[in-house]
């Protein structure tokens, strides 16, 4: 009798094993597929970003804004060769006003330094490729651009982190903050964690709009937002304006509205 009484307890402890036996399957299961397949996106975003930044610390920010202003022809290109994805001709048209208009908008100090303008292409080539697997990437996988873009950040710090420690290492970086400090003083980590921040923040948003449109009119929307750059900084800093970078300007959002009348076709 007593025995007897045991053997639903038994059973339901076993169905409760066998339950999480199966989500923790699972788990691991999903999560060795997203990391593998994804392994290729994350080493995209991780060389994008190093080169941009290696190129931002070498010449003026204006300067790499020039060259990533061209991300949207790596896209047709790395699509066209590729994927061999052909586009309309009033695509590759409209690409020349917009790239060519932004590069004249950033046009101010032009300090070429040949490592800021190899990180910039780097950067560019790199996100196109980032751009375009992440596509695929959101689509098999039903994970959103918000968690997609999460999932990124923190397999990019994994594989950025043990490079970081051999080439930095504990000493440099403190002898780097200690020099930030003492030359802009504390404001110096509200800095370093408001850029944090925004950086996520920006580029959280970006991957929400990647999952509803093309890698394409993903390049050309971040090389637009490189003339609302321009014009904020105009506004907020007060940077001389020259007739030649309001003109180009002007060029780029008429090349943008070009390619949306050649999309539409
Ligand atoms: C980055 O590393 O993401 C760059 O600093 C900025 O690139 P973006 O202007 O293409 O976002």
């Amino acid at each position: 009798h007593h025995h007897h009484q045991l053997l639903p307890y038994d059973s339901e402890e076993v169905a409760k094993k066998l339950k999480m036996g199966l989500y923790f399957g699972t788990w691991w299961g999903l999560n060795v597929v997203f990391n593998i397949y994804n392994k290729k996106v994350a080493v995209a975003h991780t060389i994008g970003h190093v080169a941009a930044t290696v190129s931002m610390s070498k010449v003026a920010i204006s300067f790499t804004h020039i060259i990533k202003s061209a991300e949207p022809a790596f896209s047709v290109l790395v699509s066209r060769l590729f994927l061999r994805q052909p586009f309309p001709l009033l695509v590759y048209l409209s690409l020349l006003p917009i790239i060519g208009g932004c590069a004249l908008a950033a046009a101010t100090e032009l300090n070429f330094n040949i490592i800021g303008f190899m990180g910039a292409m780097i950067s560019n080539m790199a996100f196109v490729f980032r751009n375009i697997f992440s596509k695929k990437g959101m689509k098999g996988m039903s994970v959103s651009g918000m968690n997609y873009y999460a999932c990124l950040s923190i397999l990019s710090l994994l594989i950025l982190t043990p490079f970081a420690i051999a080439f930095e290492g504990p000493k440099l970086w403190a002898a780097g903050w200690q020099k930030a400090l003492s030359e802009i003083g504390l404001n110096f980590i509200w800095w370093v964690a408001a850029q944090s921040v925004f950086y996520h923040l920006y580029n959280q948003v970006s991957y929400m709009s990647l999952n509803e449109i093309s890698p394409l009119t993903f390049s050309i929307g971040n090389t637009m937002k490189r003339i609302s750059v321009i014009v904020s900084s105009i506004i907020i800093f007060h940077t001389p304006l020259e007739p030649i970078n309001a003109l180009g300007a002007a060029i780029a959002i008429l090349g943008t509205f070009l390619y949306s009348q050649a999309k539409q076709q």
